[in-house]
């Protein structure tokens, strides 16, 4: 459906004024000669409300008259009162409900492209998503764990849903990975601290009660002997006094009945007793001596084996209760690191199939080269607002066709917003569009409006 012709009287700056639209009609000319006007009597027509200020001064009445290729005429009269859209079809009957008959073959106003290329970007997201409007359905997305789909409503536009689970997951992935590798450092670190193994699986804590107990025993028995030796040494002694004793007096009771005589005698027979005594005490003295010696020689060396062997059984119970704690702790890290690992390569997989599930839906979006990444609109991988002027406005007027309606009509005011390369670009998206497009561009020249050859 098209546009045929175009009437306009009285409408702002057109006091009349006709035009045989072509599938591209640049209306130019210098500032205030009427490019506006034109645009706006397109805009009242197809639209709704009533706004007085377009009855040109002087005139009663603004009026707009659009005839459709199929013989529908859509006429409006705006007054200082009132607006009437009144719409006939193709035998001059009358269509009741004017506006929802407007509503039904026109969409395309809303989408200016010029007004798209120089919005704000969440601007143009906005309107890029109203324009494509897909859904995911619950069941695509059941591989993932219900868990990261918490938040995050289905009613948004699907490329925003993949995009917004995209960002969870790799979050999550790292999260995760950061975890496993924290870890494994440490599983790593402690091993490197773990003592060599003790040799042959000795029970040191048996072997260290086996010395303790080896030890204290011939403590018990080193002392039993020198008590027994000590005992032995009195015995003699106590033997050897009582004999001299015995024997001085036998002496003595002598000496008294040869006193005189024998004094000297009897003198030097003590005196030889004494020696002889003092004698046999020191011999029992050294056989004390040498037998404490023995025993010392014969023990001691052991005894100190003991004392070491002791110490170095304790320190390997020791060090082994430890070991086994760290062991156990090295295992448990090493079981944790790898059950995080297997849940980042889970969240791997599901961000594989989001990008499947992406392509999947970019190969059915209607636009191609288009993506929204970050809440960013990337048009061959770049933000739109990067890409050139041409590229813009081609990507602008494949959306104006998605939202273009039975009509097709697309109306854009103040085109000497390209220059003339953008300019051209524009021509060329504009004709192979299948749209109809009404423009409006300054020039230093009358009044014109030019039509492209009518190719429908
Ligand atoms: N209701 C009206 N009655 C009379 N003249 C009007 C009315 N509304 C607007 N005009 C005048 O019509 C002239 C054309 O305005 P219009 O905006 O259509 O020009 P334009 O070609 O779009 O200019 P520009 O290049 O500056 O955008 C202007 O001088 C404007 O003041
Ligand atoms: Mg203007």
């Amino acid at each position: 459906m098209k546009i045929r012709t175009i009437k306009i009287n009285g409408f702002m700056g057109i006091d009349d004024l006709e035009i045989q639209p072509g599938a591209l009609t640049i209306i130019q000319g210098r500032n205030g000669s009427g490019k506006t006007s034109v645009i706006e009597a397109l805009k009242a027509t197809l639209g709704s409300g009533h706004d007085p200020s377009v009855v040109r001064i002087g005139a009663d009445a603004a009026i707009a008259q659009i005839d459709l290729d199929d013989g529908t005429t859509i006429r409006m009269r705006v007054t200082a009162k009132a607006t009437t859209r009144d719409i006939r079809d193709e035998k001059g009957r009358k269509i009741t409900r004017s506006a929802e008959y407007i509503r039904s073959i026109t969409d395309a106003l809303s989408v200016d492209p010029i007004a798209f290329i120089t919005a704000k970007p969440a601007d143009q997201l906005t309107a890029f998503l109203e324009a494509v409007p897909l859904r995911l359905e619950a069941q695509a997305l059941s591989f993932l764990p219900a868990k990261v789909l918490t938040g995050i409503s289905l009613d948004r536009h699907a490329l925003e849903v993949l995009a917004l689970l995209d960002r969870d997951l790799r979050a999550d992935r790292q999260e995760i990975n950061r975890v496993a590798r924290e870890k494994e450092a440490t599983a790593k670190q402690l091993a490197e601290t773990l003592p060599p193994e003790a040799p042959d699986g000795t029970n040191w804590s048996e072997e260290l009660a086996r010395l303790t107990k080896e030890y204290l025993a011939l403590r018990e028995a080193t002392s039993e002997w020198k008590t027994r030796i000590l005992a032995d040494e009195r015995g003699n002694a106590d033997a050897v006094k009582q004999t001299f004793h015995q024997e001085r007096e036998k002496i003595r009771a002598g000496l008294e009945s040869a006193i005189a005589v024998l004094r000297s005698n009897a003198d030097a027979a003590i005196k030889k007793r004494e020696e002889a005594r003092d004698e046999r005490l020191s011999v029992i003295a050294t056989e004390r001596d040498n037998r404490m010696r023995n025993l010392e020689i014969k023990y001691t060396p052991r005894q100190q084996e003991l004392t070491l062997a002791q110490a170095r059984a304790q320190e390997l119970v020791t060090a082994q209760a430890k070991s086994e704690k760290t062991r156990e702790f090295i295992i448990s890290q090493e079981r944790d690191a790898g059950a995080a690992r297997e849940q980042s390569d889970a969240v791997t997989q599901s961000i594989g199939k989001i990008e499947a599930l992406k392509r999947s839906l970019l190969r059915e979006m209607p636009i191609p080269g288009i993506e929204v990444k970050d809440g960013v609109l990337l048009v061959d991988g770049v933000p739109f607002a990067r890409v050139n002027l041409a590229r813009q406005i081609q990507v602008a007027i494949e959306l104006a066709k998605l939202r273009a309606g039975e009509l097709g009509l697309v109306v854009l005011d103040n085109l000497e917003h390209f220059d003339s390369e953008a300019f051209s670009a524009f021509r060329v998206a504009a004709q192979a569009s299948g749209l109809q497009f009404v423009g409006a561009r300054v020039e230093n020249s009358d009044f014109v409006v030019n039509t492209d050859k009518d190719p429908f």
